[in-house]
């Protein structure tokens, strides 16, 4: 399949440095009471799978896994490396179908509608639900070109000032790039590049985005700004992180899932919860460094 007209990059271009598990102090001393979280809380479901297996070739990466992701909340994924939590944000928006040997089983729903589908067109399912990497990987185009790409793409190029002031707004971005927009989005530091590529997956107003550990390759302080993004992002959307932070997890998120080692998804539930009060032995003993 060509993905030349996708809005998300290719993740065979992922690279960075990882930024592993904290362990200490205990996530959940750091979790948000809910009510805290100025966020409509609703029950609906965007995203669901239904004994979702994955393989590559011969090697299952993910088993069974039964989830329902709520609509315009943060659910955080967290887990080992090699659980399969990559592999389950990519079939969300079926970029694994950029991956030759990978196979996919059982059900996987955006809406009403299983993503897996024969009728549905992959592209235009990356553009309702966007990705963003743990490398930023702005394209060596202009800022405002960066954010106004997937706008042009789709013909939609009324109105393209406000569009990209608008999403670099949303991104948390604007004030610190308002007067440079032709400057180079490769110019930008590490942090910005990374807001960069945030305007650029909101700016064709998707309903889902996708984040794959998106601070781990950042400084504290642009870690802090991100983090504050993603929690403001979940008033329009619904965002899934991917992290390695539990603390990260424990700050933003209002459901988290733990994945364990083989693919399976041990434990969802709130975040609060999971941190405080988990049901398996298994992930407290995870979220404690105990392993992992
Ligand atoms: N393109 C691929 N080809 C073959 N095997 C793969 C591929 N991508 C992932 N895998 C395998 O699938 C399993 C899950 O990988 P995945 O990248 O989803 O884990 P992860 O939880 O995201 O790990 P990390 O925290 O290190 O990013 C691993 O055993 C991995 O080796
Ligand atoms: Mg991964």
């Amino acid at each position: 399949m060509s993905n030349e007209n996708m809005t998300t990059p290719d993740p065979n271009t992922e690279s960075g440095s990882r930024v592993e598990s904290q362990t200490s102090p205990r996530p959940g001393s750091e979790v948000v009471d809910s009510d805290e979280l100025n966020r409509p809380k609703t029950s609906e479901t965007v995203v669901s799978s239904r004994d979702l297996d994955v393989f590559y070739g011969d090697t299952q990466a993910l088993q069974g896994i039964d989830i329902e992701i709520p609509k315009k909340q943060v659910t955080a994924m967290i887990g080992p490396s090699g659980c399969g939590k990559s592999t389950f944000l990519r079939c969300i928006n079926r970029m694994n179908d950029l991956i030759d040997s990978c196979r996919i089983e059982g059900e996987l729903k955006f809406e009403a509608k299983n993503v897996y589908d024969s009728d549905v067109d992959p592209v235009a399912l990356r553009r309702r639900i966007g990705m963003v990497f743990q490398s930023p990987n702005p394209f060596p185009k202009t800022i405002y070109e960066n954010v106004a790409y997937g706008l042009k793409i789709q013909g939609k190029t009324e109105n393209m000032d406000q569009k990209v002031e608008d999403a670099l707004k949303s991104a948390a971005l604007w004030d610190e790039v308002k007067d440079r927009l032709d400057e180079s989005g490769l110019d930008l530091s590490g942090g910005q590049q990374q807001r960069l590529c945030i305007a650029r997956a909101i700016a064709v107003d998707p309903e889902v985005i996708l984040m794959d550990e998106p601070a781990s390759a950042l400084d504290p302080v642009a870690t802090s700004q991100v983090e504050d993004l993603i929690s403001d992002l979940a008033e329009e959307y619904t965002v899934v992180i991917v992290t390695h932070n539990m603390q990260q997890a424990a700050r933003i998120s209002d459901k988290t899932a733990v994945f364990l080692t083989g693919g399976e998804l041990v434990e969802f539930d709130d975040t609060q919860k999971v941190f405080e009060n988990p049901e398996s032995q298994r992930v407290e003993d995870y979220i404690t460094g105990k392993f992992g």
